[in-house]
C-alpha cells in the first residue's frame, strides 16, 4: 500500500504574520489525521519560522526548489540541499511548471536538481505535466514521457523507489479548470507503465500526485482514483480549511 501525500506548495505568497496564523489553525486539525503524509512548502525565509511553529507536529516540510550543485560555492541567489536539511525540509519540489515555463528550467536542469536533492538525502517530488497546446495536440504522454526520461538517464531507475512524481498538467494549475478523475487517472497509469517498464517494483511503491485547482469540494473523486496517491496543492494550501479537506480526503 503506498501511503497517501498531500503537499502544499505556497509559492510566493505569505507573511511572517500570515503563516503563524495559517499554521496555527492547521496544526489542530492536521493532529486527527491517521495515514495521510503533510508537507508544507513554504518560500525559502520563512524555513526557520515554519520548522519552529511545526517543531511537535507530524506536519513536514518541504522545498520549492533546490540549487542543482550539491556543493557549497559560487551560486548566487541559490540554496543547496544541505542548508535545506538543517532548515528540517524532507521533501523538494523540482521542475514545477512555474519554474520551467518562467524561468527557463529545460529537463536536464529538472533532472540535476532531482540529483541535488536526492544527494542530500531529500525526497524530490518531480513535477511534470504538459500545457494546453500540447495536450490539444494529442501530446500528453509524449511530454510527460520526456520529462520522466530525463531524469530516468541521469539517476537510474531505482532513484524512483526515493522519490514522488507530482502530474499538474500546466493548463490546471491555478486556473479553477480541474482535470476529470478520468483524465489524471488516465496520465497517471501512464505514468505507473513508464516506470513498469524499466522497474515494475519500483513503479508499484511510486507515490503520484496530482496538481491543478485541487480543493477540498473535488479532492475525493480525485483521491479515489487508482493511481492518485495524493496532491500537490497551489492555492488551496494557503487556506487551513480548505488544505485540512484536502488532507481529509486523502487520509480516507
Ligand atoms: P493550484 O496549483 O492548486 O493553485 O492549481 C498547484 C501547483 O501549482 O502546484
Amino acid at each position: 500500500m503506498r501511503r497517501p501525500l498531500v503537499a502544499g506548495n505556497w509559492k510566493m505568497n505569505g507573511t511572517k504574520a500570515s503563516i503563524a496564523q495559517l499554521l496555527g489553525e492547521m496544526k489542530a486539525g492536521a493532529a486527527s489525521l491517521q495515514q495521510v503524509e503533510v508537507v508544507v512548502c513554504p518560500p525559502f525565509v520563512y524555513l526557520a519560522d515554519v520548522q519552529g511553529a511545526l517543531q511537535d507536529t507530524t506536519v513536514l516540510i518541504g522545498s520549492q526548489n533546490i540549487c542543482d550543485s550539491a556543493a557549497a560555492g559560487a551560486f548566487t541567489g541559490e540554496v543547496s540541499g544541505e542548508m535545506l536539511q538543517e532548515f528540517g525540509c524532507r521533501y523538494a519540489i523540482v521542475g514545477h511548471s512555474e519554474r520551467r515555463a518562467l524561468y527557463g528550467e529545460s529537463d536536464e536542469l529538472v533532472a540535476r536538481r532531482f540529483a541535488a536533492a536526492r544527494a542530500a538525502g531529500l525526497i524530490p517530488i518531480l513535477c511534470v505535466g504538459e500545457t494546453l497546446e500540447e495536450r490539444e495536440q494529442g501530446i500528453t504522454e509524449q511530454v510527460v514521457a520526456r520529462q520522466i526520461d530525463a531524469v530516468v538517464a541521469l539517476e537510474g531507475i531505482a532513484a524512483f523507489a526515493q522519490a514522488v512524481i507530482a502530474y499538474e498538467p500546466v493548463w490546471a494549475i491555478g486556473t479553477g479548470k480541474t482535470a476529470t478523475p478520468q483524465q489524471a487517472q488516465d496520465v497517471h497509469a501512464f505514468i505507473r507503465r513508464r516506470i513498469a517498464e524499466r522497474d515494475a517494483g519500483v513503479a508499484d511503491g511510486l507515490r503520484i500526485l496530482y496538481g491543478g485547482s485541487v480543493k477540498g469540494s473535488n479532492a475525493a473523486e480525485l483521491m479515489a482514483m487508482s493511481d492518485i496517491d495524493g496532491g500537490l496543492i497551489g492555492g488551496a494550501s494557503l487556506k487551513a480549511d480548505e488544505f485540512l479537506a484536502i488532507c481529509k480526503a486523502a487520509d480516507s
